[in-house]
């Protein structure tokens, strides 16, 4: 493979991982990937900022064949699919050095057992230069790990940052062509890997306002040379307004808590209020992940299973605690067949969600007209208090409405 110029002197030496469905054993990828790594040329120096996870080492190598030297190579962040491929290059350059934050110095060697003499930590803020382009570097911390950070090249209007503001997302392109599935694929991306930071990505997307950026380069998917609607989609994202949404992650074994959530989705569209509901026997968590970045309340249904939810239940309950959402409700649906302590289970699996709980609607068996009434009083409270919040965004259309 060729290098493919980004602007002068920068090239994508990366590598698009089309077929891969999975990563960290957990996420879907329906897309597929890529891992980007770019050359940055200089009058006097040249750099190569990240590498490619290791099983596409080779794709690298054959874009950097006609490249004589290389004196630095820029390591934002040590997870293995930008930092795997780094001894190889090591290797074929033995002059190179390894530029990498404090952390992240020590998380390289632990990992990939670079050796310390090789790897040389900069400072928040320093800039290294190369000749006719310098790179600056700015820390980013929990982006999704401590030692993340970005580089910008000023000279060229150039931020690289890593992996926040991309995507999941194979192309054959430096640049997007589709802005509306980078979006989408980009949300899907920060429900999955950043949500859990969005504390932290607001403050850094303070501190990068004041840049003056033509492109943004991350580290997954196509770069971004019109940098307002990425920005503008994280700052939406990682804002405190909710939309008029409900999340229902449910399971249904005989379908009791299923006409259940049947009643509540009519009774809340009845309201105004959108619905995304996913059955989690056939839905893919990610799409959940997705919903659940600007959903105002989530609504778990299950059925009592050995007395407790349903363990497809459990599993979405505990990625959305995992993930922090900016849920501002909760509640609980279900059926149950002689007792059971779903409700107490699904709670104490909730700790990191700052909901209010609005009461449960449990039934016994089949439900009857008064359980549906119960259900429409529920949707009634959640619009009540939808509309009542200042965070939640009623009136306006819905993004994703009719999912
Ligand atoms: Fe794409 Fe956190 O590695």
């Amino acid at each position: 493979m060729k290098p493919k110029k980004m602007k002068d002197g920068v090239f994508w030496v990366g590598a698009v991982d089309w077929d891969r469905r999975l990563f960290d054993s957990l996420i879907p990828l329906p897309y597929g990937t890529s891992y980007n790594a770019y050359l940055v040329v200089g009058s006097e120096k040249t750099a190569l900022l990240d590498t490619v996870e290791p099983s596409k080492t080779d794709v690298l190598l054959s874009q950097l064949e006609e490249v004589e030297s290389i004196d630095y190579i820029v390591s934002h962040h040590a997870e293995q699919d930008h930092s795997g491929a780094i001894p190889a290059v090591l290797d074929k350059y033995p002059g190179a050095v390894v530029l990498a934050s404090t952390k992240a110095k020590a998380l390289l060697m632990d990992h990939l057992r670079i050796p310390e003499a090789r790897v040389r930590t900069v400072a928040d803020g320093e800039k290294v230069p190369l000749g006719d382009r310098t790179l600056e570097f700015i820390y980013a911390p929990w982006v999704h790990w401590p030692e993340t950070m970005f580089t910008y090249l000023a000279e060229l209007r150039v931020l690289f940052t890593c992996d926040l503001f991309g995507s999941h997302l194979a192309a054959s392109g430096v640049f997007y062509q589709d802005a509306w599935k980078v979006r989408e694929e980009a949300k899907r991306y920060y429900s999955e890997v950043m949500m859990p930071f969005r504390a932290m990505i607001a403050k850094h997307m303070d501190r990068i306002a004041g840049l003056d950026m033509d492109v943004i380069a991350p580290s997954h998917g196509p770069a971004h040379d019109s940098t307002a609607m990425i920005l503008d989609a994280h700052r939406e994202w990682v804002s405190e307004k909710v939309k008029n949404k409900v999340v229902v992650p449910f399971a249904s074994m005989h379908g009791s808590t299923e006409k259940m959530v049947d009643a509540l989705t009519e009774e809340l569209s009845q309201r105004g209020v959108v619905v995304e509901r996913f059955n989690m026997a056939v839905s893919d968590m990610g799409e959940l992940a997705m919903s659940l970045v600007d959903a105002a309340t989530i609504v778990i249904g299950s059925p009592t299973v050995l007395l407790g939810a349903h363990p497809l239940v459990v599993s979405a309950v505990f990625m959305a605690n995992s993930l922090k959402p900016k849920l501002k409700f909760a509640s609980i649906i279900g059926s149950y067949g002689w007792g059971g302590r779903m409700v107490e289970q699904i709670t104490g699996l909730m700790g990191n969600l700052k909901v209010e709980m609005i009461e449960p609607v449990m039934i016994k068996g089949k439900p009857t007209e008064d359980d549906f009434a119960a259900i429409a009083g529920l949707a009634g409270e959640i619009a009540a208090r939808h509309e009542k919040s200042a965070d939640v965004l009623t009136g306006g259309p819905v993004e994703g409405a009719g999912v």
